[in-house]
């Protein structure tokens, strides 16, 4: 996902895609990604979806540093008949639904400094590959990846990326799922990430509140901090089931007239998982 303006760098494909360029990766590079690693799997157990989980075993990922995409994609075929393809950096939204409709996955082929463990704003190979690839093993996020790129292409002839996004956003990113009476992460971006990991689930800051459709779709989201709300999943049959039966169509014309919703509201119809403190995101702003 990302912003229309940008050229496409020198010595990319049409596609926006490069090599992985494997063989460049320095010790360092290799020595980051084992520390993410590391980190992430002690913490995931208990935190992520078992999902998640079986998929970081079935593609072997590890603390043997960054991975070959080429082996892994030839592992992730197998599974789904996903592919993981390299790119420099963020790709214009047409290019990105056009790989996701063709279930390929574009994936930073960089990876972050060392003095940037816990924070970085441009997605790397850790964020991609350790955050994304796993649940692409899984036959129904699977498919709803690919759903959402053929969305994405609709989206775009409507005018309405804008308002696809937030779906991905509070799925494919920042999702939580239920699991008996709590829930579990399965968003990309917070499981890549050491800290998001123990807040999403954790801290009182945050509204937990379930997904509703047309409701997600209203509502903002921030991209510079821990989020302010997330949004739980039945399953992802059910996430599924919901997006594929939907038409986007009317859906976007309806939502045209409504206004949106700000991201720490909590409505009446809203089936709350929890009423959070907002204390952290005030107290940032306090700051
Ligand atoms: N059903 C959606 C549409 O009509 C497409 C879609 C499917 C979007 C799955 C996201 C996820 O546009
Ligand atoms: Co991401």
């Amino acid at each position: 996902m990302a912003d229309v303006n940008i050229t496409r760098p020198e010595g990319t494909a049409k596609d926006w895609t490069i090599s992985q360029n494997w063989s460049a990766y320095t010790a360092q590079d290799h020595a980051t990604w084992d520390r993410l690693f590391e980190r992430q799997v002690r913490l995931l157990p208990d935190r992520a979806t078992p999902e998640f989980m079986d998929g970081l075993d079935m593609l072997r990922l590890s603390k043997a540093g960054i991975p070959d995409f080429g082996e892994l994609s030839d592992r992730l075929m197998k599974a789904t008949g996903w592919q993981v393809v390299a790119v420099p950096g963020l790709v214009p939204d047409a290019v990105f639904f056009d790989h996701l409709a063709n279930r390929r996955f574009v994936a930073g082929n960089f990876i972050r400094r060392p003095d940037q463990l816990d924070y970085l704003q441009e997605p790397d190979v850790f964020h991609d590959v350790f955050g994304h690839v796993p649940l692409l093993a899984h036959p129904v996020f699977a498919d709803y990846m690919q759903a959402y790129g053929i969305g994405g292409q609709r989206a775009a002839g409507l005018g309405a990326i804008e308002r696809l996004s937030r779906l991905y956003w509070y799925t494919v990113e920042f999702g939580l799922v239920k699991s008996g009476d709590t829930a579990r992460l399965y968003g990309a971006g917070i499981v890549s990430s050491f800290t998001e990991s123990v807040f999403a689930l954790d801290d009182p800051s945050p509204n937990r509140i379930g997904f509703d459709l047309k409701r997600l779709m209203r509502t903002k989201y921030r991209i510079d901090d821990f989020q302010q709300n997330y949004f739980v999943i039945d399953s992802f049959e059910d996430l599924l089931d919901q997006t594929l039966n939907t038409d986007f169509g009317p859906l976007y014309l309806e939502l045209e007239r409504e206004p949106d919703i700000e991201i720490e509201a909590i409505l009446p119809a809203d089936r709350v998982f929890t009423k959070g403190t907002q204390s952290y995101a005030r107290a940032k702003v306090a700051a």
